[in-house]
């Protein structure tokens, strides 16, 4: 058999970002095959990989080659968890169950865990449920979406930092929520973030704000909403973004550090599986120093995302 790499073939998406990748078989990489792979990544931000239909252990080990994985729920053990709206029993979650709350969230721009005291790197989704219509993930370019925001806003925002804090996010959503410890609704603090973040492997400067950031320091609340969300907006358009449809089988993965995404909406009614992998920064570009957060119950610093929920759960297990 010819080396898996030889086959790469890489189609360039309309837009910024993104790429669909075929002529590769994601549960049997050799080392060669990622590397040519994780080239590719840092280019496009964004990968599209059709018809992989992964079983959750050979997703586990791709997710395992971008790094270690980040735990997002105490129920999570291994590498993956489910992003779905469709309970054990096989009924769909309910508008005032609290997951459902955290899927309806998902809908605004963001990067993942950017409220936890070590944001995530890269996280990927695999399709297992599709709905008949909606509930695609939109992908925006920060790169392009940095560059393509007027001399002057640029220079506004460049030193700037923004709080970052899953109680706003939820809040501006319109789900009001209490501390509970479990993840994201934590004691540890609001990570004080740059706005500008430049990519620890590749150099550029991106965006780095979306639904979780607030209150830039110097800014009253008012004038930094504005900013943020001035911004924001004129940065996710097209070219700059992406909006994949998906089919059963499918594997997206992307770079945090550059890219943010959202679900777009469907009928909840209707059920949508999609099985997640988030990869955990690093020390040196991801973890950020966390100052009390107004909207939590207490204020406990941490540089651990490990919640007390999940030590609790572990210690009984
Ligand atoms: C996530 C997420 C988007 C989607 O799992 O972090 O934002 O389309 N998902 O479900
Ligand atoms: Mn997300």
């Amino acid at each position: 058999m010819a080396p898996a790499i030889s086959t790469l073939v890489v189609a360039p998406i309309d837009a910024t970002l993104g790429a669909r990748v075929t002529g590769v078989d994601l549960a049997n990489l050799d080392d060669a095959a990622f590397a040519a792979i994780y080239k590719e990544f840092l280019e496009y931000g964004v990968l599209i990989f059709p018809d992989q239909n992964l079983s959750d252990e050979a997703q586990a080990q791709f997710a395992l080659r971008f790094g270690e994985i980040e735990r997002v729920s105490p129920q999570q053990k291994g590498a993956t968890m489910q992003v779905s709206n469709q309970k054990p029993d096989g009924t769909v979650l309910g508008e005032d169950e609290f997951r459902y709350k955290v899927l309806r969230g998902n809908e605004g721009w963001h990067t993942d865990s950017t409220y936890m005291p070590l944001a995530s790197k890269v996280a990927m989704l695999a399709a297992l449920v599709v709905p008949p219509e909606g509930g695609e993930t939109a992908f925006a370019d920060m790169r392009a979406g940095w560059a393509a925001l007027d001399e002057s806003t640029r220079q506004q925002l460049e030193g700037l930092s923004a709080y970052h804090s899953y109680y706003y996010s939820q809040a501006q959503a319109g789900f009001k929520l209490k501390t509970d410890n479990a993840y994201g609704l934590h004691d540890k603090g609001a990570p004080l973030r740059p706005i500008v973040k430049v990519h620890p492997e590749t150099g550029r400067k991106s965006l780095y704000t979306g639904r979780h950031a607030y209150g830039i320091p110097g800014l009253s609340a008012e004038a930094s909403e504005q900013l943020l969300q001035d911004s924001l907006t004129h940065a996710c358009q097209a070219p700059r973004t992406y909006t994949h449809q998906w089919a059963v089988g499918d594997v997206v993965v992307w770079d945090n550090r550059c890219v943010m995404h959202r679900a777009c909406p469907y009928d909840t009614r209707q059920a949508r599986v999609l099985r997640g992998s988030r990869i955990a920064g690093d020390h040196a570009s991801e973890l950020a120093p966390t100052f009390a957060d107004e909207h939590a119950e207490a204020f406990e610093p941490s540089e651990s995302n490990v919640t007390k929920v999940m030590t609790e759960m572990d210690a009984k297990a």
